[in-house]
């Protein structure tokens, strides 16, 4: 009788007995992240929730630190005698029963029958990715999505701050990076101007914020590619010392940061140095996507690194230069993550220390099978159904919800999802929600549900239920005829989509080769 999203691992409601009731006055167990759950009952049922020591246990909500309960995350929750009961191993525990006390409340107004819930998620990574570099998102901005993502018991936010189209974190001994760098001269929707980044402090909130939440943060600064806003402050940082502008448009770039030059391992550790002082969960992505090699083979100081290191390819470098920035955070106590490789052949100088964000791999599943053996942790954000940017003609609700969530048929190989919010043509909240809810709904339940739960038909059932918790925080979702379009809107959209990036990225590469045979020329 209860939908709740994500679905718990077992779920026991008899109405006969007695189970609680909301009522102006009920006291909550006192912790820093109840005042969320009070926030909530105030502002849906217009309530007063009172923060404190329970004195009796008629009309409370008892939060109790347990340690027979077997999961790190896991929580049981009992509704009876007029009171809740939750325990957990851990405040997380604790936060997410919580989360789920509000689904609960929702669905019967205020009045839950005895229930008794034992809980946990399927995997231990449940990410979302924000790409603030392609548009920035202001502060209030990402606090309402780490509350959305607490909602989904999700409790890890991918923060991606650098991009070719703008650098958004503040780096003292790099002033220019954000006087300069964070700035676009206009965008692909239209001739204004766009800026934005976030101080030293901004983080700091943001990330505490997080925390109170459960979530854990790991920024991304991406190398060596997708770093033409840094390129266009310091000309030093690419082969050729290229003058550029900050990226007005997306598209994979030719010019990244050189491999070659001592200086551009001197500027990555340093920037790195004040992120990790920044982000204390001790977890760095160090992007790697994206990578292209055109100016790499024409550098000198790149081919001179190669041939100092006796490798073959310009892919060898990057795996080289991937390890040895992994292997300065690990110095520092940092773990990193990039995104994956294609082929094997990639992949003989990459750390296995180094964990992958699988976005998709062309090679079949064998890159994935000797990673794994190798001891590489591996993340599952196929872009097919995980890029939360993709229109719905494109990846639809029920894609998503049919998608597998573990990359092997063994879960224990799979750290975990995410769900990624790249943001190419995302330009504002309205449409970053738009497009991911209810879809985030459905990686929420591939995460945390068990094995075999989530399905089309499953989601579907829940869908109204999910929406009316959505309205209490005012999320713009797409409604089920916008988020599983009809063929005929599906192909169109399709068609649009595909033109769009096709004709984009074939105009871009016929430039970037006629400036590669220009620069062999002289
Ligand atoms: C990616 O989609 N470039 C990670
Ligand atoms: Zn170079």
């Amino acid at each position: 009788m209860f939908n709740i999203i994500p679905q718990p691992v077992s779920l026991l409601v008899n109405q006969e007995k007695e189970g609680f009731t909301l009522k102006n006055g009920t006291v909550i167990t006192h912790f820093d992240f109840t005042k969320d759950f009070a926030l909530f009952v105030k502002n849906v049922f217009n309530k007063n929730v009172l923060i404190g020591k329970k004195t009796d246990k008629e009309n409370s909500v008892i939060l109790t630190i347990d340690n027979s309960v077997q999961q790190d995350e896991g929580y049981t929750l009992c509704c009876s005698d007029g009171s809740v009961f939750i325990n957990a191993k851990s405040e997380t525990g604790l936060f997410w029963g919580l989360q789920t006390l509000k689904q609960l409340l929702l669905q019967c107004d205020g009045k839950i029958p005895y229930v008794e819930i034992t809980d946990y998620p399927r995997f231990e990574y449940r990410g979302y990715l924000l790409d603030t570099g392609r548009y920035f998102y202001k502060k209030e901005d990402v606090k309402r999505i780490v509350d959305l993502m607490a909602l989904h018991k999700l409790n890890i936010l991918h923060w991606h701050l650098t991009e070719d189209q703008g650098w958004r974190i503040e780096i003292k001994k790099y002033p220019l990076l954000t006087q300069k760098g964070s700035s676009r001269s206009h965008t692909n929707f239209g001739v204004k101007s766009h800026s934005g980044y976030y101080t030293q402090e901004d983080i700091r909130e943001i990330v505490a914020y997080c925390h109170e939440r459960k979530i854990k943060v790991i920024p991304e600064f991406d190398v060596p590619g997708h770093c033409v806003a840094a390129i266009a402050c310091f000309p030093y940082l690419s082969c050729f010392d290229r003058k550029l502008n900050v990226a007005t448009h997306w598209g994979v770039k030719h010019d990244i940061l050189c491999a070659g030059k001592e200086s551009t391992y001197k500027f990555v550790f340093d920037v790195l140095d004040e992120v990790m002082e920044l982000f204390p969960d001790k977890i760095i992505h160090i992007g790697g996507d994206e990578a292209v090699k055109t100016r790499w083979k024409l550098c000198p100081h790149c081919q001179k690194e190669m041939e100092k290191h006796s490798l073959k390819t310009e892919d060898e470098l990057q795996m080289l230069f991937m390890s040895r920035v992994s292997d300065y955070l690990k110095e520092n106590g940092y773990s990193s993550v990039m995104w994956n490789c294609n082929s094997v052949n990639e992949t003989k100088y990459l750390s296995p220390d180094i964990a992958w964000t699988v976005y998709g791999v062309s090679d079949g599943n064998d890159i994935l099978r000797t990673e794994l053996n190798r001891g590489r942790k591996l993340i599952n954000a196929n872009s097919y159904p995980f890029y939360l940017d993709f229109p719905y003609g494109w990846n639809s609700l029920e894609r998503v919800c049919e998608a597998e969530a573990a990359l092997t048929d063994n879960d224990n190989e799979t750290w975990g999802i995410e769900g990624c919010m790249w943001t190419e043509y995302v330009p504002n909240m309205k449409r970053l929600e738009f497009l991911t809810f209810p879809r985030l709904g459905a990686i929420a339940e591939k995460a945390w549900a068990e094995k075999g739960y989530a399905t089309f038909a499953t989601f579907s059932y829940k869908l109204n239920d999910y929406y009316r918790l959505l309205d209490t925080y005012n999320v713009n979702y797409a409604r089920p005829q916008k988020a599983c379009p009809s063929f005929v809107y599906k192909t169109a959209s399709s068609l649009w989509f595909k033109r769009r990036v096709l004709h984009w990225q074939g105009l871009h590469n016929l430039i970037e080769n006629k400036k590669v045979e220009l620069m062999a020329k002289n």
